[in-house]
């Protein structure tokens, strides 16, 4: 029987996440569906009973669910409660377990696609918001050895730190003192929505101070190239965009519903093509 996988989010109407997982599932011949259900905040606790009644056999969770839909499992798997967000759900013989592929995702792509040893390195993070937090733990446990992360509200960043626990050095810096501090870093990470569509024109900080050949890294993938990463191709940095952590995230989602990793330079190229 052709098994189902479902996108719990609100929106969800732009995802590209139906495409890329539907094409994986058929290029590998696999009986499976993956549909994107918009699902408001109130009815969370009924989609969730939804899986278990329908026997769907796996869920990715975006905004605003990542947080909310813990307590509604059977089991959240001890990273994804450490980053204290689940995006995908495992149904495991009608046990519903939580992961998180999104930080894990970021650190792939990173690793495979800039070829990076993340050990010793040292990385500021600007944001400290989910996606930030996920990131954060992925690095850490990887090894890297300093993460200093900059945010607006620098409170927020400060809480980030305290509640992750993680075992990494970390100092938490104002966006203007990062930016004199820029020069000190082998990777730069945007983890903030500065610079997406339609507001293409921001940055979320300023480049002047970064030393060449640094890797410059933006989690947004819509525009493909954002100011601040053709700023930093200018400046001769090593720039990543944001399909690679969608794409990874995917991925790593679709292995723990199937055991089969899928073929990422596949998937990469439908996501870009929707962008283009
Ligand atoms: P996500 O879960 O996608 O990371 P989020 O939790 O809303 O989203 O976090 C958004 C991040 O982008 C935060 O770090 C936020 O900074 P604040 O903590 O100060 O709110 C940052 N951000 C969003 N818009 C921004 C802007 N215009 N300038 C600077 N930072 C911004």
């Amino acid at each position: 029987m052709e098994k189902l996988y479902a996108l719990f989010g609100c929106p969800v109407h732009h995802s590209l996440s139906p495409i890329m997982h539907n094409d994986a599932f058929q290029n590998m011949n696999i009986a499976a569906h993956y549909h994107a259900f918009h699902v408001e905040p109130e009815r969370l606790k009924d989609a969730i009973a939804g899986v278990r009644a329908l026997g769907i056999s796996g869920v990715n969770v975006t905004i605003p669910h990542k947080t909310a839909v813990m307590p509604l499992l059977d089991e959240v798997d001890p990273t994804a409660r450490r980053i204290g967000a689940v995006n995908t759900i495992v149904n495991r013989n009608g046990r519903l377990i939580g992961y998180n592929t999104d930080g894990p995702g970021y650190v792939r792509a990173l690793e495979e696609e800039i070829n990076v040893d993340i050990k010793e390195r040292r990385i500021l993070l600007i944001g400290a918001g989910g996606a930030a937090r996920g990131i954060y733990v992925s690095l850490a446990d990887r090894g890297a050895k300093q993460i200093d992360i900059c945010n607006r509200t620098v409170s927020k960043a400060k809480q980030l730190i305290d509640e992750c626990n993680a075992s990494v050095s970390s100092v938490v810096y104002s966006l203007n003192e990062a930016e004199e501090r820029l020069g000190e870093y082998d990777i730069l990470i945007n983890t903030t929505s500065v610079g997406m569509y339609p507001n293409m024109e921001e940055m979320p900080l300023s480049l002047a101070n970064m030393k060449e050949g640094t890797i410059v890294s933006d989690i947004i993938y819509n525009p493909l190239e954002t100011k601040w990463l053709k700023e930093a191709r200018k400046r001769n940095g090593i720039i990543q965009n944001g399909v690679g952590m969608f794409v990874y995230q995917g991925a790593l989602a679709f292995e723990k519903w199937t055991g089969i990793f899928p073929d990422v330079q596949r998937m990469k190229k439908i996501v870009i093509e929707q962008l283009r």
